[in-house]
């Protein structure tokens, strides 16, 4: 099947099968850049499911880029808590004080000025240029791959093959509707090109594919993946005569910097502390970490931090792995 047909026949399918998403404009309409802005940093690495509550409550709070850029990180963390990877947070924060500073609030539309902004990488460049200015890009993620992959039956690690994915993205790629052919296509892979399951019978690419009725095409693409390194600690629950709880900050730098957490490490922290039993594990992008939960009686832990009372906790953007903690001694909040 040529090229342009299954450009088309793409393009056709997500018209009638489009899902409709609160950051999205289907057809003739201009988008917001600010949202598109947003979003796409947002769904680097996280569902679509997850991201839309996050999505309109961000939205809600900071409705465009100069709101965004006069508010401090600690805030844009409390609107970012259980969303992971938290250092798009802190580069969307950036992003946006740059934006406003050299660009007056207009979103820059030449790739060399958004390539600069903070935490666009090519992926974020060419899914904004496409989504916000209609600019004809190539959008290769997750979910795209996939779909290279199996259209071309391309079976060798998929580490060994991105330059070759690229190109066969490119070539599909719509010059004249970039937008609708990104959003198109991430859609593709995301409700018939699943990881699991693919629905083929109703995929607009079926014909051309090289995938349908392969046995191994759940295992495509195929990945060489190392395996996640284990890491294991002790985490405290340190309470005062008030039953306050003790959280202090994580620094700038490194694995969930900024957010606030119960004082952990890898060696114990802490002697006379009670081993509760319990435990927590969570899994980060190449670590699995494993906490062992203690609780203490201590009015002064010497350790930069603050005492919170259990109702304020929710203040503070604690980790999606400090609320599990929290979760595990409290089972009632
Ligand atoms: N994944 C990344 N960007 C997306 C978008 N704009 N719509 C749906 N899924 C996405």
């Amino acid at each position: 099947m040529k090229k342009q047909n299954l450009t088309q026949k793409l393009l056709d399918w997500y018209e009638l099968n489009g899902r409709d998403l609160p950051w999205r404009v289907k057809g003739k309409a201009h988008p917001n850049p600010y949202v598109i802005f947003v979003s796409e940093v947002m769904l680097q690495q996280t569902t679509v499911k997850t991201v839309i509550p996050y999505f309109e409550r961000f939205m809600r709070r900071f409705p465009d880029v100069f709101t965004l850029a006069s508010t401090t990180e600690d805030e844009v963390y409390q609107y970012w808590q259980g969303l992971g990877y938290y250092s798009r947070a802190r580069s969307l924060l950036k992003a946006a004080r740059t934006v406003v500073e050299s660009y007056g609030g207009v979103f820059p539309h030449h790739e060399k000025d958004v390539a600069k902004l903070k935490g666009f990488g090519t992926y974020t460049i060419a899914s904004f240029l496409a989504l916000a200015y209609n600019q004809p890009t190539t959008v290769v993620d997750g979910n795209v791959m996939r779909i290279m992959c199996r259209l071309h039956y391309l079976t060798a690690p998929l580490e060994t093959i991105k330059d070759e994915i690229f190109q066969k993205a490119a070539a599909l790629s719509s010059k004249k509707y970039p937008a609708d052919y990104a959003s198109a296509i991430m859609d593709l892979g995301a409700t018939i090109c699943t990881p699991k399951h693919p629905q083929c019978l109703l995929c607009p690419w079926q014909e051309a594919c090289l995938s349908v009725g392969k046995d191994n095409i759940e295992q495509i693409p195929y990945r060489n993946k190392p395996d996640k390194k284990e890491m294991f600690g002790n985490v405290y629950i340190i309470r005062n005569k008030k039953s306050e709880i003790f959280i202090r900050k994580r620094t700038e730098k490194g694995l969930l910097s900024g957010l606030y957490e119960f004082p952990w490490g890898e060696k114990p922290l802490l002697s006379g502390a009670t081993d509760t039993g319990k435990e927590v594990t969570h899994i980060f992008t190449h670590i699995k970490l494993k906490l062992k939960i203690f609780t203490l009686s201590l009015d002064d832990p010497k350790i930069d931090g603050t005492f919170v009372t259990p109702a304020d906790l929710d203040k503070y953007a604690l980790s999606t792995l400090m609320k599990k903690v929290w979760q595990k001694i409290n089972p009632v909040h």
